[in-house]
């Protein structure tokens, strides 16, 4: 029998670093990197796009289904997302359409529509996927499943630095508020809620730094 390509799932909040990790773990391996979250919100920048509105749930199972979009990378390494062709990188990012991605991520037509889209990255040698349910459903068979938080106190820190840096003034308060709204809701949801898989690693990033857990996912990667 055919050994299926290895998938390391790596779940959890917003904030906990998952993206960063992620990233890092795939390029140190020369994995394969699945951002499920920006599915989401590209669905939600789409739906913006085309006047579908946030509750009109079979124009955005449309919209799921019928997403044109491409992942690149420049050549100085860093990645651009195009939908219809249209640069939507820093859009991509914003909180609002953060906010407006956690409420297309409820409903379960939209799931399913990016499904199959999701278990197209499974290419060898591996892949590396985040998101929120990678280990619960997504990719159920992945021989490693990673559950990486922090205190929601230090995301919404990390958060509030982020946007920052990239020119956006945002209050921590308010990030603090959208990140337990957030959480709650994605936690919440009667559909692939967010929560660790029976079966996943907890990894607590509270305090640690980017490279220490990144190297911490390396050497459970090497145990494989
Ligand atoms: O990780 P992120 O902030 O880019 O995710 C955006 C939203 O999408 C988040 O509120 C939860 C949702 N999401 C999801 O429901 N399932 C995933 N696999 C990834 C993200």
């Amino acid at each position: 029998m055919k050994t299926p390509v290895p998938v390391i799932a790596i779940d959890g909040p917003s904030g906990s670093g998952k993206g960063t990790i992620a990233r890092r773990v795939a390029k140190s391996l020369g994995w394969h990197l699945l951002d499920s979250g920006a599915l989401y919100r590209l669905v939600a920048l789409s739906a913006g796009k085309a006047g579908v509105a946030l509750d009109d749930v079979d124009g955005l199972a449309r919209i799921a289904g019928a997403l044109d979009v491409q992942f690149d990378s420049n050549a100085n390494g860093s990645e651009r997302i195009r939908l219809d062709g249209e640069d939507v990188t820093d859009e991509v990012r914003t909180e609002e359409t953060g906010a407006g991605a956690s409420r297309v991520a409820a409903i379960p037509a939209v799931r399913d529509e990016l499904l199959a889209r999701q278990r197209a990255f499974r290419q060898a040698p591996g892949l590396v996927a985040d998101g929120r349910d990678m280990g619960t459903h997504v990719f159920s068979d992945a021989p490693l499943k990673i559950y990486l938080t922090a205190s929601a106190e230090e995301r919404a820190r990390r958060r509030h630095k982020q946007l920052k840096d990239k020119g956006m003034d945002v209050s921590l308060a308010a990030l603090s508020r959208d990140i337990e709204y957030r959480d709650q809701r994605d936690s919440e949801r009667s559909v692939a809620p967010l929560r660790p898989a029976k079966d996943a690693r907890i990894l607590d990033s509270s305090g640690r730094s980017i490279e220490a857990v990144t190297q911490t996912v390396l050497d459970w990667v090497s145990e494989l």
